[in-house]
């Protein structure tokens, strides 16, 4: 490392409070650090110059590739007219109208309004609070908890938070706040189902079931929301099990319960699709959106509020005045005008069709390199969202000891092959998800590159002893 890169570290070090990171390790120089300064397509590089593939778009966001001078030239002519005015009692920008338009229009029939924040925590602390609002406008306002899954993510706020399924998330944060509750997680490879003689389907009736049995043990009355990603993201890159949104909407229907889709990772085209909601006939009553939106060229996300929501909204302020929710920065005239320049992207290069073509192919390519791999267990995936979940003991779906620390190991082998793709929080999981934009040679490369890192690691555990010697693949 450059002795400039190294200094730059330093400082950071010194002054910075970086999100998910060992503190005391990173601040006394015991973790590495990394300073980025550019990216071309899917490519990063460091202050040394170093390139990576960023087979991770990020945080799941940067769906079009870095580098788009496109972008960048939207956010400064909107900059040059009007960067910020508030959006507060009805004043709006000329971006945010045309975005408004564009999403509804992606989004379908049934939707009716787009209300900004800056981050998808920050949209679902929204839909709660319009979940609350909706309910207490109707005259029941005892009608208020909000079933998420186990392993589900929805940000980290004090709320968003709570509803994220993930340990680490509540752990020392007294979290989970009361009114949220968590079901079922639909990860059928890790709950075995299959070894007990049980179908996808019969999986996914068997989460509708309990779903209902928590609904029942609540009090339907009390029960407001459900909130899911379409496709379990960070929780461990799940596809649904077959049926499951089907058994799941039915479950919701009965009680009068809201479903809000969370569209951080899936909207925009991720798994091939516009929505997760049309890929998997998902129709929600409330959608989050965030990351893919703008591609993180600017923080933008946003809360699609259906109609059926929209007229209780319209019929509460009626009765009660101007609703008492809103941010400085909502509808942030840059943020509008970087998510338009990055729609029209997408639109005009065929992004969503290139994700489910390109994807389709990447999730061969993996099943290919890793299907019959002595320490992988599952490889799953849809779109440009794939994972790979390590196992001591594949035909048995055994977990690694997490004292070996085999994902996070795996993350870093294959960083030593110049290839970012992300060890999940919960397990080892190793998750991609490249930017849209990737061609099939690329694809070849992510997965040469992350075979490298996985034998390498494979064979570390032979020689440490965690696994058998036969499981060689040196
Ligand atoms: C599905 C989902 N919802 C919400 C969030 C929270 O978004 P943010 O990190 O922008 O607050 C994320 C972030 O990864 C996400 O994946």
């Amino acid at each position: 490392m450059s002795q400039q890169h190294q200094d730059l570290i330093d400082r950071d070090r010194k002054v910075t409070f970086h999100a998910s990171t060992h503190l005391r390790d990173f601040a006394h120089g015991d973790a590495p650090g990394r300073v980025i300064t550019g990216g071309k397509g899917i490519h990063i590089v460091d202050k040394d110059g170093r390139e990576f593939i960023d087979g991770f778009a990020g945080l799941y966001c940067v769906n079009i590739g870095y580098g788009r001078t496109e972008v960048a030239e939207a956010i400064y002519q909107q900059a040059l007219e009007l960067s910020y005015y508030h959006t507060y009692v009805g004043h709006s920008n000329e971006p945010q109208i045309a975005l408004s338009e564009k999403i509804l229009a992606l989004a379908g029939p049934g939707m009716s309004k787009v209300y900004y924040g800056m981050s998808g925590s920050d949209a679902n602390e929204t839909q709660l609070k319009i979940v609350r609002y909706y309910n207490n406008v109707r005259g029941l306002p005892q009608k208020k908890k909000v079933i998420s899954r186990m392993r589900g993510y929805h940000g980290s706020g004090i709320a968003s938070g709570s509803l994220t399924g993930l340990k680490a998330f509540h752990d020392h944060f007294d979290l989970p706040i009361d009114t949220i509750r968590h079901t079922e997680a639909p990860f059928y490879y890790q709950r075995a189902a299959e070894l007990e003689g049980m179908s996808e389907h019969e999986f996914s009736k068997h989460c509708a079931r309990k779903l209902e049995e928590m609904i029942l043990a609540e009090g339907p009355d009390t029960v407001a929301a459900f909130i899911g990603e379409p496709v379990l993201g960070t929780g461990g890159i799940v596809p649904p099990p077959e049926g499951y949104w089907t058994e799941i909407q039915a479950v919701l229907a009965k009680y009068d319960i809201l479903l809000i889709a969370d569209e951080v990772v899936c909207g925009f085209g991720r798994i091939g699709a516009d929505f997760g909601s049309h890929y998997y006939g998902i129709k929600p009553d409330l959608i989050t959106v965030a990351k893919g939106l703008t591609s993180a060229y600017q923080p933008l996300s946003g809360v699609i509020v259906g109609d059926r929501v929209w007229r209780v909204l319209e019929q509460g302020t009626g009765e009660y005045g101007p609703i008492g929710h809103g941010w400085t920065y909502s509808g942030h005239a840059l943020g509008c005008a970087a998510g338009l320049a990055n729609l029209a992207i997408i639109e005009r290069e065929g992004l969503t069709a290139n994700a489910a073509e390109t994807g389709a192919y990447l999730q061969h390519q993996m099943q290919a390199a890793f299907g019959d791999h002595p320490v992988v267990g599952n490889v799953r995936g849809v779109g440009m969202l794939a994972a790979l979940e390590f196992s001591v003991d594949p035909a048995r779906r055994e977990h690694f000891d997490a004292a070996h620390k085999v994902g996070p190991r795996i993350a870093a082998a294959a960083l030593d092959e110049n290839l970012i793709a992300r060890a999940m929080p919960q397990g080892d999981i190793l998750g991609f998800a490249p930017p849209l934009t990737t061609t099939r040679a690329e694809v070849d490369e992510i997965v040469a590159r992350a075979r490298r890192a996985v034998d390498k690691v494979t064979d570390q555990l032979v020689r440490e002893g965690a696994i058998k010697a036969t499981m060689s693949v040196g």
